[in-house]
């Protein structure tokens, strides 16, 4: 089996979780006073519509960056809408209608329903550019992919449900007990790096989030495969100021984040980090040693080992896969097993299909929602699936990587 088909399994899976969700979402009878539910139905032919061109985007991005770019792209707006449903069902199933399966949004407030309302539009504009760049795609001859320049719009926020997080408790306490080891020093990056999915930006979340740092000032910035070492200063500066910034000089970004930061204490995340020249690292270092008598502490996730080690000033921290237990906890919670009535049937079929999950979290959180519609012999089906003999996580070939990469 081609690796490239290995991933597109995980990339369809994903997709899968969206219009499922989708199509539960709209099964549910959405009873609106907005027109959600044409959004909604929308939505979900414009994913199908990508669905089917999946396998061949994948294929193609192993060798097309642009292509690669376009998958997460793509990958990051259907996640978008797993979580506005989720936000969705969290607000209604805090009212008794959300019990009986029927999600009865004339309980919302008026400002949850612009908020709501605003996301579905965003999201719906993304998918929707997402569905030309993947006609223009199509349609260019192969020499000229590249032309496309696809910008990765999606931007992770440090927003995170600490209680659906399985494990990474340990961890956690290693990264923030590294990180008071060095309490004297002005400046410390301590980078995460593990293959993609496996949790790098959860984990960041979790210590961005605890109550250690209390008293530092917080700035998340995702960093994206493009690297822009003035938007980053810039967004330090607005995040610290609270006040938008957008200078283009060195000069100046250098002056006002010397003023900025003086005196004071950060924490910065920089999520997603996949630059690898080593000046361009240099400068992100040195702009990150700023202001008199500061103490800026910097974590980076990336998946790549070499730039770990390139940007650190202590020792990178590389972040190992899951247990099977986790990963089945993880299938567990998407997949609503407790609540089926066959789950005695299933339990040992759900754990084989987690430790086929090779620790990824990525991969057990899309499989779960993959299989909470699922009947007894589509699990089995699912856990017999010659796909997986070709799923060595720990693999370091190439194209496999990349199309792990790509999601
Ligand atoms: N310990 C965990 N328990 C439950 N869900 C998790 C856990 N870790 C990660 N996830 C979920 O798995 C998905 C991938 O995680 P995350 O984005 O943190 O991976 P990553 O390593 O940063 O990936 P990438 O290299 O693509 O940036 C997310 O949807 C996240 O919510
Ligand atoms: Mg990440």
């Amino acid at each position: 089996m081609a690796v490239a088909e290995v991933g597109g399994m995980l990339a369809s899976a994903v997709l899968k979780v969206a219009t499922q969700k989708l199509g539960a979402a709209i099964a549910g009878r959405v009873m609106l006073q907005w027109n959600f539910d044409k959004d909604l139905e929308g939505m979900k032919a414009t994913l199908e519509s990508v669905d089917a061109v999946l396998r061949d985007a994948e294929r193609r991005s192993i060798r097309d960056a642009a292509v690669r770019l376009w998958l997460r792209r793509l990958k990051d707006a259907a996640y978008d809408i797993s979580d506005m449903l989720d936000d969705l069902e969290n607000i209604t199933s805090k009212s008794d209608a959300g019990k009986l399966g029927c999600v009865m949004i004339p309980n919302l407030t008026i400002a949850h329903k612009i908020t709501l309302a605003n996301k579905m539009k965003t999201i719906s504009d993304e998918l929707k550019e997402i569905t030309n760049q993947h006609l223009s795609f199509r349609f260019t001859e192969d020499s000229s992919y590249k032309e496309h320049r696809v910008t990765d719009k999606r931007e992770t926020s440090s927003k995170v449900e600490e209680a659906l997080v399985v494990g990474r408790t340990a961890e956690k306490r290693i990264i923030i007990s590294s990180l008071s080891k060095r309490m004297t020093e002005e400046t410390v990056i301590l980078p995460i790096y593990g293959i993609g999915g496996i949790g790098k930006t959860t984990l960041a979340k979790l210590v961005f989030n605890a109550s250690n740092f209390r008293d530092y000032s917080k700035v998340w910035i995702y960093v994206s495969q493009t690297f822009d070492l003035n938007k980053i200063s810039n967004s330090i500066i607005s995040q610290v100021s609270e006040s938008e910034s957008q200078l283009t000089e060195r000069e100046m970004i250098n002056r006002r984040l010397d003023e900025l930061l003086s005196g004071r204490k950060i924490l910065i995340v920089l999520d997603d980090l996949w630059e690898r020249d080593q000046f361009q690292l240099d400068d992100l270092k040195t702009m990150l040693k700023v202001g008199r008598g500061s103490r800026v502490i910097a974590i980076v996730t990336t998946r790549d080992k070499d730039i770990a080690e390139k940007i650190c000033t202590t020792e990178p921290y590389k972040l190992e896969p899951l247990t099977d237990d986790m990963c089945w906890k993880i299938i567990k919670e998407k997949s609503v097993f407790e609540a089926r009535d066959d789950k005695e049937q299933l339990e040992n079929i759900g754990r084989e299909i987690a430790s086929k999950c090779g620790g990824v979290a990525l991969a057990a959180k899309s499989l779960g929602y993959t299989l909470q519609p699922m009947k007894f012999d589509e699990w089995v089906s699912v856990r017999n699936n010659d796909i997986w003999k070709a799923s060595t996580f720990e693999c370091t070939s190439l194209p496999y990587h990349n199309v792990l990469a790509s999601l």
